[in-house]
Formats: C-alpha cells, structure tokens, sequence
C-alpha cells in the first residue's frame, strides 16, 4: 500500500518559532501518529525555508552570512519539534544540495519545454513583500497600505513562468476535483481567487538585489524566487530529483502527497495557484495532485501574532512551564479544523486540568485503585450484564467515531469523542458505585463485571488519545498494564486477557497553576 504521505509548510527561518508553527507541527504530527496506528506506513516531511530577502535582510542586521542566521533559526526549530514529540521521517532544509539539485533540474526541464522565459518589467516593488505591486494593491486611497512596508520603482530584467498558461487547466481542474483543498469553503475562495489572477509569475531576482538563493542553472546572475525553491520541497526530499535511484522509486511510491498541512494565509496564490501550476507544468497528472489541508490562525488577546507587535507566544517556554503534553492538547482540543483561534493560557490549564486530570486521570485513578484494593488488582468476570455489555458497545461505537473523524483531519472532534467517552465510564463508576457493591458478598460478580469494564473503557481512552498525546497515553496503559487496542479493528473487544493483572495508578496529570509572573507577555 501507498504510504502515508504528509508534509507541512516549510517555517521561515527570519525569525523564531511562535505558537502558530508549533499548532502546525503538532497538527500535522497527530494525523502521522494516527495513521501509523491504523498500520499505515507513513512518510511524514517538515522543515525550514531558508532563502529569501528576509532571511538576507536579517543576517546582514546582525553582521553574519545569511547561511549561519539561517542554521541558527533552523536550529530553534529543531530543538522545538524535538521537545514538542514531533515524530517527522525526512527534514527539508531548503539550502541541502539534495534540494538545489532538484530546483536545478526542474528549472532546466521547464525552460528546455519553453515554460520559461525572459523579460523586462517596471513597476513597484514591496521590499517586505518580495514581489511586484500592481493596481490591485493599491487601497482605497489609491497609495499601498503599510502591509506592504518599503515600496519602490523597479525596472528589471527577469525569468518568467508561463502561469497564464495553466489558467484553463486550473479553473477546470478545481471545477472537476472539489476534494483537492480542505475544508470545502477555501476551496470555494480559492476557486473565486484563481479566476481572478492573470500573467506570468517571476521566477527569478537578479543577484545584485538578491544574492541569497538558488541559482539559475542556464543564467548565474539570477537566483530563483524563493516561493519557487520552497514549494519544490515537497518533492525534492522525497526523492524527486533522484531520477533512476532508489530515492526516485520512493518518490513514486509516496506521491502524491495526502496532506498538505498549510495556515490559510499561503493557500492563495503559492499552495492553491503557482504550486498545482508548477507540477501540472512537470507533467505531473491531475490525479497527481496533492491536498490540501488548510488551517486556521491562532491570535492572542485577538490580536495577530507577530514578531512585531511583540506579541510571540514562544511555544519553548509554555512547554517548560506546563509540559508538552497539555500543550498539545490543549491547541487540538480549542482550534475546530479549518478556524481560527484565541491562544489563553487560562484555557490552557482548564482544558488540561478538568479534562486530563480530573476526568481521565481520575477514572484510570480510580479504577486502579479500586481494582487493587478490591480484587487485588485482578478482577476475574463471568459474563458481562446486558447494561456492561451496552457500556462496551458505547465504546466500540465512539472508536468508529473516532477512526472516521481522524480520516477527515477533524482532530478536535475525535478528542471530543475520547472526552465523552471517558464521561460515560466515570458515569458508569458513580451509578455502579463500586465502593458499596465490595460491601455486598452478593454483588461479587457484578463487582468484578464493573471493574473489568471499567478497565476496559480506560485502555480504550489512552488508545484515543494516543496520537495527540503519546506521552500520557503510553504512561496511562503502562499504568493498566494492558497494549493499546489496535484502530484496525472495528471492536475493541470485552474481555481481559487470561492472568490479567493491573498496575500501580500514579497521577498523570499533576494539576497546573498559572505561575507567579506572565508566561505570555
Ligand atoms: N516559508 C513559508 C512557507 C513555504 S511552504 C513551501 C511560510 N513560512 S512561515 O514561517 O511564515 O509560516 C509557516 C506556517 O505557519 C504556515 O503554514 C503559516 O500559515 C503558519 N502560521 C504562521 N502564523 C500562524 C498563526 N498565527 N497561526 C497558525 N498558523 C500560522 O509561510
């Protein structure tokens, strides 16, 4: 079977990590640790972006070559996703021969098939921006607005794509393939935005203005435009460029790429337009287009996060201060699929402290300790009641649910899933009242058949909640003493293995409290 493909956009390396790329990272980790526990192979690609303006910018700031500012931006990212659990097969660090060769080889390829071209234009430029303004820029007041910082006049010498070219295609393409961007809506604006855009797209910046990036192979006083060389990553480390090599064997294997994992502000025009332009111009096959799974924005207060305004959650902190397991949780469990966010770190706490800790953490708890001080830690049922046996149909309906949850990316809603879940069986323990049938020789049996099931329901929850915390998950079977169930199977089954023995409970969830002084600024 096709493995698993899923990658994330590649993080600029101009400036640290803030919350909104660890949302992303961690999102697309959840779905990697998901399908690997549904027996899939998974190729799961992440990395950083390191040419550019920006990049060159900031390292001649600092007095440093653009290489090292890079590497040193590069290596926070690293360190983060080490901390953060993300569990990624391949890194794309955009300045890797692998990748330049692969940049080089398809720029070569379009240019000998007359998709590229040379030509003079002027007009204004947006230094923040990297690009050319046209009129359509402009505000209502007819000047370009702040978000464009430093405009300019530029008269230049440039490479061209043929993007025009590819109008007709797309337009139909996005007409006959509405699955191509999730969720349906953007799909729906990217449609509106693609009619809309018109000419060639620049491929290229002359050296004197841009030093910082991939040459053109048949022209060495231009570098190649670095949406252009950042967009191929998703294709150059999966082993694109190693044509007649095991590499390529495996590119064709994994292709086309099952998720995208891209925030909403670079669908329009680098995912959605010049990307599926690009490889329908490679050759690539409608049905070898990859998805798109675009999600929303975090904010804090309301307010952009931005390196500017001074408003960066660092996600590095907020593991140390609260641990990486309610981090994680925390931004699957507040952002619905597809919507924006407010990041509190009082909701933070709430989410980790009500659902992890007293629901969870209290029904593992309790039923390990009770499991222990009744049975011995080995409850031996006959057969299940018909209202245990219901209990246990719950369960095996809320793993359907799950599974067809997590297949459509709805991480937020299988978390819901496991929540309710885990409600039932702490209802299950307050109705049964396990505490009063140890008092009654009579409810002997139904004492082992509630535990057993208790205990069950348990597994069943740490299984859940696997993917977007594995930490506390694995603790909590170690805890039981029993493998998660396998998500292949439709039925997680009621019974416990022959000789079945609990463990020691120990909190999983140590309750949080905000720290004296901020954690956000
Ligand atoms: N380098 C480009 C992507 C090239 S992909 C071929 C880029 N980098 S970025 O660092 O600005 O953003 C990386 C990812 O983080 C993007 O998917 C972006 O949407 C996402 N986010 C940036 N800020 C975000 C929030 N505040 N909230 C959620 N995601 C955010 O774009």
């Amino acid at each position: 079977m096709k493995p698993f493909f899923i990658t994330t956009a590649i993080d600029y390396t101009n400036a640290p990590p803030h919350i909104g790329h660890a949302y992303e990272k961690i999102l697309a980790d959840v779905l990697a640790r998901y399908q690997r526990q549904r027996g899939r192979e998974v190729f799961f690609l992440t990395g950083v972006d390191q040419h550019g303006q920006k990049v060159q910018q900031s390292a001649e700031r600092e007095g440093i070559e653009p290489q090292e500012f890079a590497d040193r931006i590069s290596e926070k990212f690293l360190s983060l996703w080490k901390t953060l659990g993300i569990s990624y097969d391949a890194w794309a660090a955009t300045t890797a021969p692998v990748h330049k060769a692969a940049v080089q080889q398809i720029l070569t390829d379009l240019k000998d098939r007359d998709w590229l071209y040379k030509a003079t234009y002027s007009g204004h430029y947006s230094v923040r921006q990297e690009q050319f303004l046209t009129d359509k820029e402009r505000g209502p007041d007819g000047e370009f607005g702040p978000e464009w910082g430093e405009v300019i006049l530029l008269d230049e010498e440039n490479w061209y794509f043929r993007l025009s070219k590819c109008s007709e295609w797309l337009a139909k393409f996005l007409e006959t393939h509405p699955d191509f961007v999730t969720p349906d809506f953007r799909q729906t604006e990217l449609k509106n935005a693609a009619a809309k855009i018109t000419g060639d797209l620049c491929i290229s910046r002359p050296k004197s203005r841009l030093s910082w990036g991939i040459e053109l192979p048949f022209d060495p006083g231009f570098v190649t435009y670095v949406w252009f060389d950042a967009l191929i990553n998703y294709i150059s480390f999966a082993g694109y460029g190693g044509e007649g090599t095991v590499a390529r064997a495996d590119f064709e294997r994994r292709w086309p790429c099952d998720h995208h994992v891209i925030g909403k502000d670079i669908l329009i025009p680098a995912h959605g337009v010049y990307w599926p332009c690009m490889l329908h111009a490679m050759g690539f096959a409608d049905e070898q287009m990859p998805h798109l799974l675009v999600h929303g924005f975090w904010s804090l207060r309301g307010e952009k996060v931005s390196k500017s305004t001074g408003n960066v959650v660092d996600p590095a902190v907020l593991a140390e201060t609260y641990g990486t397991t309610a981090l994680r949780y925390y931004l699957m469990r507040d952002a619905v699929m597809g919507r924006d966010a407010d990041f509190s770190e009082e909701r933070l706490l709430l989410r980790h402290n009500t659902e992890l800790g007293n629901s969870l953490g209290n029904l593992v708890n309790r039923t390990l300790s009770m499991t222990r001080r009744y049975r011995e830690g080995s409850p031996k049922p006959k057969a299940l009641p018909d209202d245990l046996i219901a209990h246990l149909a719950a369960d095996a309906a809320s793993v359907k649910a799950f599974v067809s949850q997590m297949d459509d990316a709805q991480i937020h809603a299988g978390i819901e899933t496991m929540v309710d879940l885990v409600n039932r069986a702490n209802a299950l323990v307050d109705s049964s009242a396990p505490w009063k049938l140890a008092k009654d020789p009579e409810q002997a049996d139904r004492l082992d058949a509630v535990l057993a099931t208790l205990i069950l329901s348990a597994r069943t929850a740490a299984t859940l909640l696997l993917p977007v915390a594995p930490e506390a998950a694995v603790e909590i079977l170690r805890q039981i003493n029993l493998p998660a169930i396998a998500l292949t199977e439709s039925d997680p089954g009621d019974v416990l293995p022959a000789g079945y023995q609990c463990g020691e409970p120990k909190p999983v969830f140590p309750r949080l409290e905000i720290p004296a002084g901020e954690v956000t600024p």
